[in-house]
């Protein structure tokens, strides 16, 4: 074996090679994305199998391996990425975040901790910064970027668990409404408690929060010798975009010494728009928010962030030292991230947010924003001039919930009905839609975020909806087969 067979080190030519023939067939499938199913993932299992393979013993052309990925592995799936995905939370992925990864993950530099790179982790800063200034957090705030929400409000309970309650912190009782993002749920599991100690608390018919049963469950707790220590709000649940009254929220926080947090993971950056602003109202006072850059800032997937208002509090739980550590930082305006983080090695994630944002300034965020909540509240006024169709959740920033109602059907044969409804929307494969469960409904949302998501494809998704009631009508079912809501 030679020296050069043994190198993984890439000649400039092989490099701007590997790179110029990625770069081709990213730019192609681009351009390519309006064109693609809004969803195909007919024979993924198949082709997942097919794909298992022990480690290679030997290389491939770099050619063969992109082929594989964009023939065969890419089309397979959700297209996200498109302006028909009304699924889920979309966001588009700006392509300007490859191409910072490509260039953060080529320099390599670590930004973990502010010596190694000082100018790279200011940039990181200011990003950390700009989201402070949304939200309206003052100069003294701190937060970080994360892998996404999930682990943002983990980091989130951690610091509320350490700045709220003693070292043994079993009694302690966190509160959440019924239509919380079950990252809650999941992050109090991690930070240590149990099940039991997150109290679901009921909403109202807009799907918010009732206050008044949330102070008498905190009392309760009390009298029961618990420790109620946090409450959470939410900027724009998942299910309906709902946002609960946060200004009432913050009241009883106060009232209560509760720690503040909102979920602003979904709905938070419309606090860009007018609209945002006046719903998210009180947003400023919470302890801590979660953001998803990855929704609405348009990011592709993998960044999250989380902001604390007192940034003494994020550091107190999670900064450590070790005697193989550089030194820290002492100037409260240069950050150490690894000392505010449960990270200390990771990718470089400023640089994502950074150059779409350098490149374009804010206004275009603002205005897509502000285009996708006019993109809600046409679909809602649509929809509400179709035959049988019942909005149960109208926008409140750029999610609704509809169904259809057909007399004479009781709740399982409807929800199945609109079960048969959502998969022949679907099936037309020009936007994608999912389902959820409101008040043991099965009902259908529209989640308008894509940078790439338009008038246009709006209309086509909403012509996809009326031919689909139609059908629906129509008895027939799909593919010849006989469907479970034609017997009914
Ligand atoms: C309101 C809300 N909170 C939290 C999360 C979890 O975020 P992530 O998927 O980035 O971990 C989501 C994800 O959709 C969400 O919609």
């Amino acid at each position: 074996m030679t020296n050069e067979d043994r190198s993984l080190e890439l000649s400039p030519d092989a490099l701007r090679s590997l790179i110029d023939a990625a770069a081709e067939r990213v730019v192609a499938h681009i351009a390519s994305l309006a064109d693609q199913p809004s969803a195909d993932t007919d024979g993924g299992a198949a082709l997942a199998r097919s794909l298992a393979e022990p480690v290679p013993q030997s290389g491939r052309p770099a050619e063969e391996l992109l082929d594989l990925l964009f023939t065969r592995v890419i089309p397979k799936s959700f297209n996200t990425a498109g302006p028909g995905y009304l699924a889920y939370i979309p966001g588009g992925g700006l392509p300007h975040s490859a191409v910072a990864d490509l260039i953060a993950d080529a320099v390599n530099r670590y930004v973990g901790v502010f010596a190694a790179a000082p100018g790279l982790a200011q940039i990181e800063a200011n990003v950390v910064r700009w989201f402070c200034d949304f939200t309206g957090y003052p100069p003294e705030a701190r937060g970080i970027l994360t892998s996404g929400g999930s682990l943002a409000t983990f980091s989130a309970l951690v610091a509320a668990r350490r700045d709220r309650l003693p070292d043994d912190f079993l009694s302690g009782t966190l509160y959440a409404s019924d239509q919380t993002h079950h990252a809650i749920q999941k992050a109090a599991l991690l930070a240590g408690f149990p099940p039991g100690n997150v109290r679901e608390i009921p909403t109202d018919d807009a799907f918010r929060i009732r206050v008044d049963v949330l102070s008498q469950e905190i009392a309760k707790d009390r009298a029961a010798g618990r420790t109620p220590f946090l409450v959470v709000g939410n900027a724009g649940t998942t299910n309906t975009g709902a946002v609960d009254d946060l200004g009432a929220l913050a009241d009883l926080a106060a009232r209560e010494g509760l720690w503040f947090h909102v979920d602003a993971a979904y709905g938070g950056f419309f606090l860009l728009t007018e609209e945002g602003r006046r719903r998210m109202a009180g947003i400023e006072r919470a302890d801590s928010i979660v953001l998803d850059p990855h929704k609405g800032l348009f990011l592709p997937y993998g960044t999250g962030a989380l902001l604390v208002k007192n940034g003494e509090a994020l550091k107190h739980a999670h900064a450590l030292s070790a005697d193989y550590m550089p030194s820290m930082q002492e100037d409260p305006d240069l950050v150490d991230f690894n000392m505010l983080s449960p990270e200390l090695s990771r990718d470089f994630r400023g640089l994502r947010v950074w150059l779409p944002l350098k490149m374009h300034g804010i206004g275009p965020f603002r205005t897509n924003l502000e285009e996708k909540l006019e993109l809600a509240r046409h679909a809602a006024r649509e929809l509400a001039q179709m035959s049988g169709i019942e909005i149960l959740a109208e926008p409140q920033l750029s999610i609704l919930a509809f169904r259809l109602a057909r007399a004479g059907l009781d709740a399982p044969a409807l929800d199945l009905l609109n079960r048969e409804l959502l998969e022949r929307i679907n099936a037309k494969k020009r936007v994608y839609l999912t389902g959820t469960m409101l008040r043991g409904r099965f009902v259908i949302r529209i989640c308008v975020l894509s940078f790439r998501t338009h008038r246009d494809r709006m209309d086509e998704g909403l012509e996809d909806i009326r031919t689909a009631v139609l059908e629906t009508g129509s008895a027939t079912p799909r593919n010849g087969s006989a469907s479970s809501w034609t017997s009914i």
